[in-house]
């Protein structure tokens, strides 16, 4: 079923476990998160970047995610990430996203404030949810900042923020050093003891299991991977595509494709402890 993913999230967080979130940009990969968090009885969320939303369309990319969520057995959240603008977020509440990012870690602490705040009230007026980023998560070449500690509560307060995505050593797509400050998120999660606001975890690909599991343990509830997807896709593609005749059905190998896709996505619904959640 489609849902706003508030509850499901509020109870990872009870619960210690986290939800996954994980990046889609076609039909292939949605099908595969999809079943694998059918087959191991786990909420999920399914999220889109704005250039998978300029790959594949808005309306088309939402119409498929949007039907394979309503029929599927767990609860399935739609989620815009990264959204860097108030004109993207509207367009995919518009079209029935039931949860949106604002990102402003790039703007003027201030500004992030201001905007994140909108989107805030935007979401929630479409019943859906909102998470916002404070210090920036670095990668592909760019640095990024670690979230200050002493900012969050009046950020938390000041924007209305659902899940606060935090920066604590991650980067996206894979660093030659993914090592997380957990003494950093320990930090960040006394400042937020009366809000309780659940944090994200992103650019999680490439992060060692071990510091998976300690984020955690501290507070992280939501977390999202998108590269270990993609590298999956393209690997297996090349791998497979050889054992197939010359021309050969796009459907059979795409359907091999979705397998190595869905054992991914099953390997991380099993390390972040959301099997049998749903
Ligand atoms: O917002 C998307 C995630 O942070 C994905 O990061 O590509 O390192 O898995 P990743
Ligand atoms: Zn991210």
């Amino acid at each position: 079923m489609l849902v706003n993913p508030k509850q499901m999230i509020l109870d990872a967080q009870k619960g210690h476990y986290a939800i996954g979130a994980f990046n889609t940009s076609d039909l292939e990969i949605t099908k595969a998160i999809i079943s694998a968090a059918e087959k191991l009885k786990s909420p999920v969320m399914v999220e889109t970047s704005e250039k998978a939303i300029a790959y594949a369309g808005l309306e088309e990319m939402s119409s498929f995610i949007i039907a394979a969520a309503r029929k599927a057995k767990v609860p399935v959240a739609l989620h815009l990430d990264h959204g860097s603008n108030l004109e993207i977020v509207n367009k995919c509440l518009n079209v029935g996203y039931t949860s949106v990012m604002f990102d402003g870690s790039k703007l003027a602490y201030s500004e992030n404030v201001i905007y994140t705040a909108r989107a805030v009230v935007a979401a929630h007026r479409n019943k859906a949810t909102c998470e916002g980023e404070l210090g920036s998560i670095g990668g592909h070449g760019k640095s990024g900042k670690f979230t200050d500690p002493s900012k969050v509560p009046e950020f938390v307060k000041n924007t209305g923020v659902d899940f606060l995505a935090v920066s604590f050593g991650s980067e996206h797509g894979i660093g030659a050093d993914e090592r997380l400050d957990i003494e950093l998120l320990e930090k960040i999660q006394r400042t937020i003891h009366k809000t309780k606001t659940p944090l994200v975890l992103h650019g999680a690909s490439g992060v060692p299991d071990k510091y998976i599991r300690l984020a955690i343990k501290n507070g992280i509830c939501k977390i999202n991977i998108d590269t270990d997807i993609r590298h999956t896709f393209t690997k297996a593609i090349y791998e497979i595509k050889n054992k197939f005749p010359d021309p050969a059905d796009p459907r059979d190998i795409m359907t091999k494709v979705m397998v190595e896709i869905q054992k991914v996505v099953e390997q991380k619904i099993k390390l972040f402890g959301s099997v049998g959640k749903a």
